[in-house]
């Protein structure tokens, strides 16, 4: 008797982590649904994702340089498909076929639960199946059980963003701020903490406007949430990412002194550091009131490791403006920021305003805003040596050299000598190691202790 060999689907996932999360939905769903094996090698594959991100216009045109190359692919073998997601899937809908006539699937981010039936329809038809709709939260309620690879996950909480920040695709592409029901979100962490899962990371375009309904009829906003999560056995450590100052609210801020589990790192996007520049994208907030904020994390948390977003380069930016985000990177100390020149995206309110300022500034603006921050970084990481920190440990490290890795508390990456045989018996505990290095991208460390019977 023969038997088919299952298809292969290979996915290359451009942008955020919200992306990241989606591409691992993907998978699920038509593995699920149609038996679908995933692959690293394009030239075993039976069907390409594209998982597509539009937020600057070079990840936008990247996808179509990459669809242009995907031709050739696709001709070669009778039956291969191509399909297109994400965001620039959502902003382009069926225009993607007219520019790249090779796609046969484009759907966005609130409709890769409906994959298998447009692989049907595609197939039935001999003509594209697009679905770029955002049906609210059908997404959640179609998807498979998730399943936990390693002792990390990712639970999306919320999807889209309603802030129409001026200079962002985000709100058009992903849609309005719609949050997952509490009991949901809930039973998604059961079943992640039953597979192993120790740390788990709360995804969301816009986190902690998280608004979940509750069974009684009430709302429960990220803090209630992590209040909740802190009681669950076997969580040992919560994050969330990203988060909008304006809803960093007082509860939010009070957590971080009741709730030990909660990571000590936290991404804040601020953008800039001029009150007039936050005025023109519609920020909600001045300098001062972010400042205040940290401030007052801080004080519940004083090693807290802070990161950011930075824009340089908005239309209008004066000299004057930009001084004042270099300023706000001295006062909050940044340890580490995603930082960009503007980019203008079309249908944003900001692509109408005259970009004023020469190529050549922005790029001089990027590179003092990144080396301002590098130093903050450079000096943080100098602090932790000599710390000791609880370690969950992830797996072996990837010199292969029989150290383990493992993530401290403010998330960095930290490798460590276990014991002699058996090390793999350490994955997925918490373990205190002294940093000893700290190295460019990552911590080295010692082990002090761990649990006497692990490391006989
Ligand atoms: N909440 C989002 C997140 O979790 O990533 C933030 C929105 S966006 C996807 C990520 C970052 O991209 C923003 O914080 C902003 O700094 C940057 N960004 C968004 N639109 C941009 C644009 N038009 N030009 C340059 N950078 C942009
Ligand atoms: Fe974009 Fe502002 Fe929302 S940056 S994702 S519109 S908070």
């Amino acid at each position: 008797m023969s038997t088919t060999p299952p298809s292969k689907v290979f996915i290359k996932t451009f942008g955020c982590q919200m992306n990241e999360y989606d591409s691992s939905k993907m998978a699920d769903v038509l593995k699920a649904a149609r038996g679908y094996e995933q692959t690293q090698e394009l030239d075993d594959a039976d069907l390409v994702l594209l998982n597509t991100c539009s937020v600057r216009e070079k990840a936008s045109e990247k996808v179509f340089s990459d669809l242009g190359k995907l031709k050739a692919w696709k001709a070669a073998k009778p039956g291969r498909m191509v399909g297109v997601g994400g965001c620039v899937a959502s902003q382009e809908g069926d225009a993607i076929i007219r520019r790249a006539p090779a796609v046969d699937l484009v759907f966005g981010p609130q409709t890769l639960h409906r994959l298998p039936e447009l692989i049907d329809q595609t197939q039935r038809t001999q003509r594209p199946a697009i679905d770029v709709r955002f049906p609210e939260i059908e997404k959640f309620d179609r998807l498979p059980e998730p399943r936990a690879e390693g002792v990390t996950a990712y639970v999306s909480i919320m999807e889209g963003c309603s802030k129409y920040c001026t200079f962002c695709i985000v709100p058009y592409t992903r849609g309005e701020e719609i949050s997952r029901p509490l009991d949901d979100v809930l039973a998604e962490v059961d079943a992640l903490l039953a597979q192993g899962v120790r740390e788990i990371t709360l995804l969301g375009q816009n986190v902690n406007a998280y608004n979940g309904a509750m069974g009684d009829g009430g709302r429960c906003d990220l803090a209630l949430l992590l209040h909740i999560l802190a009681r669950f056995d076997g969580l040992g450590r919560v994050r969330y990412t990203t988060s909008h100052p304006a809803h960093f609210t007082d509860a939010l801020i009070e957590a971080y002194g009741a709730i030990p589990q909660l990571d000590n790192q936290l991404h804040l996007p601020v953008q800039s550091g001029s009150d007039r520049i936050l005025a023109m994208m519609k920020r909600g907030y001045t300098q001062a009131e972010y400042l205040q904020k940290i401030t007052r994390l801080r004080k519940l948390r004083p090693t807290i490791s802070l990161s950011t977003d930075l824009i340089v380069g908005f239309p209008g930016e004066t000299d004057d403006d930009f001084e004042q985000t270099m300023q706000l990177i001295q006062l909050a100390k940044f340890d580490a920021a995603f930082s960009f020149v503007y980019s203008p995206r079309p249908g944003t309110p900001a692509a109408n305003l005259r970009d004023s300022v020469p190529a050549d500034v922005k790029q001089a603006r990027l590179e003092r805003v990144q080396a301002a921050v590098r130093a903050h970084g450079d000096a943080f990481a100098a602090r932790l040596v000599g710390t000791v920190q609880s370690v969950l440990v992830t797996g072996a490290s990837r010199r292969g050299n029989g150290q383990l890795t493992g993530k401290t508390p403010c998330n960095r990456a930290i490798n460590f000598d276990g014991p002699a045989i058996g090390g793999e018996r350490l994955i997925g505990q918490f373990v205190e190691v002294r940093v000893t290095d700290s190295l460019t991208n990552s911590l080295r460390g010692d082990i002090v202790v761990a649990d006497a019977a692990l490391m006989s």
